[in-house]
């Protein structure tokens, strides 16, 4: 008799994707690095191929109807890394910047940056704020690009700003706090997916992500292409998302 597993699995290969079409994706852009190593490459050429498949996988997130896809970038633990490796990732965003704004301009594409600006160089927020300022009119999909991110760091700048501003003990609540996290600007992401092989957050979108449906994969980053997409979004719209409360019309509950 065959598993419920491989049952799940048969259902997700034949449901059309798109049916429950997350409005906000977040993505753990990881494996740039072992996706090099297997080519006898420098890391660097990973993350410029990783380049290259973000830009791909905004049209194609876009086309399915995603409104909001946040990308990690780098992390605030990132900076950890060699010193040429981080100078690497930082002249890579200024390249991108140069070579991609006009397309994901005329594609449509708001873009945002997220994270804590204060350790970045001058050069990185003036393209940036080019970025922004350029596209802050489009509406097919917003991008946000989470660089020196760390989901602690966001918590506790949420609560920093709240304290400067005055507020009272008794006014600060989740709306409250929400509304300054870095992401204050988008619905809570509906689908969480990490590339690479690895199942675990990384200091990403910590308050945020409570209640997102987790999707791993295996397949590295520079490799994520419509096949993936559409493989993760098949599972979504399996998922019965009940944020702590029962939904007996749901279809887990009527395959029982
Ligand atoms: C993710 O790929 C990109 C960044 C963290 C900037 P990695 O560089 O972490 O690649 P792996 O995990 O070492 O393969
Ligand atoms: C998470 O990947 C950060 C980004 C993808 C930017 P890492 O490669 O830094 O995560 P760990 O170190 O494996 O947890
Ligand atoms: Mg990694």
């Amino acid at each position: 008799m065959a598993s419920d597993l491989a049952i799940g699995a048969a259902i997700a290969q034949s449901t059309p994707p798109g049916t429950t079409v997350p409005r906000h994706v977040a993505v753990v852009m990881d494996g740039n690095g072992r996706w090099a190593k297997r080519r006898y490459m420098p890391r660097y050429f990973g993350h410029k191929h990783g380049v290259d498949t973000l830009v791909r996988a905004i049209d194609l997130f876009a086309d399915r109807g995603v409104e909001y896809l946040t990308v990690f970038a780098f992390s605030s633990e990132n900076w950890k890394r060699p010193s040429d490796e981080v100078s690497g990732l930082m002249g890579l965003v200024l390249v991108a910047v140069s070579k991609y704004l006009d397309k994901l301009h005329r594609d449509g594409v708001r873009v945002r940056i997220v994270g804590d600006r204060s350790s970045v160089s001058e050069k990185l927020l003036q393209a940036w704020d080019r970025a922004e300022k350029l596209t802050e009119g489009n509406r097919r999909i917003t991008l946000a690009v989470a660089f020196n991110y760390g989901g602690r760091w966001d918590v506790l700048q949420a609560c920093r700003q709240a304290l400067a501003e005055g507020l009272k003990p008794e006014d600060l609540d989740e709306g409250e706090l929400t509304r300054r996290m870095a992401l204050g600007f988008a619905p809570d992401p509906d689908l969480f997916i990490r590339t690479g092989g690895e199942m675990r957050i990384s200091n990403f979108l910590l308050w945020q992500a409570a209640y997102s449906e987790l999707f791993f994969t295996d397949c590295l980053w520079p490799d994520f292409g419509a096949a993936e997409i559409d493989a993760a979004l098949r599972a979504y719209a399996l998922r019965d998302r009940r944020f702590g409360g029962v939904d007996a019309d749901s279809p887990a509950a009527q395959r029982a």
